[in-house]
């Protein structure tokens, strides 16, 4: 099944209101209740009970529900783990994930705690953040440490002090991580989550910036202003040209085939597999972000 997550929307685990908004308010795919670098030092404590608070009483709908704690390399994500399970989160996003092993020991801690509890096996997923140089290098290892893994994020800002690099509008000094994140993402055939836009008064800026991150395979975009959450689901749905294109390419494939034809021209272009393949995955999405019915992919 194809997930919508299009808009991934941040906000600092001690504020109660930002994360009832979201929860409850805002058109957002998945909420992400900080209690890392969006949290003051000496608020971590505070920011878990509220988390642990909103996680257990708020209606999420059919809006995700993550929490992003603190990296292993700190001594808080064990107490951020246990202090927050109970809010039974449909994901736990670890920032700064460097190796399989910073994986590996909370799937571990989870596999515990789910046993403990009689939940599904697996059921709590893990989204991991690759914004150190050392994790870019070792993707191959981090996308194949668990199942439980269903997206990769990419964070620039970290990256970028990391490597010592300057940032700028067009983003060439952390390309190649970004684009190695969705390729390694990609071949486990789970989601990426593009880094920040952290200017939220730039509406055309971040609509820019999201229609690349598409271009290339995002799934979707980290969120930090509610105004940038509307920008994202639009930029990362199809349009309804493409959704029209992959339906008419669709039929005429269909009709080729029956005739014997593979490979086939279509409005003086050549059509084969991927093409197909391509205007199949359109189709899902329309149908996943409800842009078309269940059944209208064989129109
Ligand atoms: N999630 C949910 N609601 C948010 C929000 C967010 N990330 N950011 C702002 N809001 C709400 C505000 O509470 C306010 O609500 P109201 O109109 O009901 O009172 C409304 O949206 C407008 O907010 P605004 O006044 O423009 O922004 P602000 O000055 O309150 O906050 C930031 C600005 C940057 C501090 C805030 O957007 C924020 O906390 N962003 C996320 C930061 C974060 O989590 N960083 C770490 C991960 S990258
Ligand atoms: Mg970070």
């Amino acid at each position: 099944m194809t997930r919508v997550r299009r808009s991934v929307l941040f906000m600092p685990g001690d504020s109660l209101k930002k994360i009832t908004k979201a929860a409850t308010q805002l058109a957002v795919d998945c909420v992400v209740m900080d209690l890392e670098d969006g949290v003051a030092l000496d608020r971590k404590e505070e920011a878990r009970q509220t988390v642990l608070e909103a996680g257990k009483t708020l209606d999420f709908g059919s809006r995700e529900k993550w929490i992003r704690i603190n990296p292993t390399s700190t001594s808080w994500w064990q107490d951020d783990l246990a202090e927050t399970i109970e809010a039974r989160p449909n994901a736990y996003v670890i920032p700064k994930v460097e190796s399989a092993q910073d994986l590996q020991q909370i799937c571990d801690w989870l596999t515990q705690a789910e046993k403990e509890r009689g939940w599904e096996p697996s059921s709590i997923e893990l989204v991991g953040i690759i914004e150190t140089a050392k994790g870019v290098l070792c993707l191959p290892q981090i996308v194949a440490a668990t199942d439980r893994l269903s997206a990769m994020m990419f964070g620039s800002e970290d990256l970028a002090g990391d490597m010592g690099a300057i940032r700028t509008p067009e983003g060439w000094e952390v390309f190649y991580a970004r684009s190695a994140v969705v390729t390694a993402a990609a071949a486990y055939r789970i989601d990426a989550i593009d880094t920040i836009f952290a200017d939220f008064n730039d509406p055309e800026g971040l609509q820019k910036e999201a229609t690349v991150a598409r271009q290339m395979g995002y799934s979707g975009k980290i969120a930090i202003h509610p105004r940038q959450v509307p920008i994202l689901n639009d930029a990362f749905s199809p349009t309804e040209a493409e959704i029209e294109h992959a339906t008419k390419l669709i039929a005429a494939h269909d009709a080729n085939q029956a005739a014997g034809t593979g490979a086939f021209a279509y409005e003086g272009k050549m059509v084969d597999m991927p093409m197909i393949r391509s205007a199949q995955k359109i189709l899902a999405q329309a149908q996943a972000t409800g842009q078309r019915n269940q059944d209208s992919s064989s129109e």
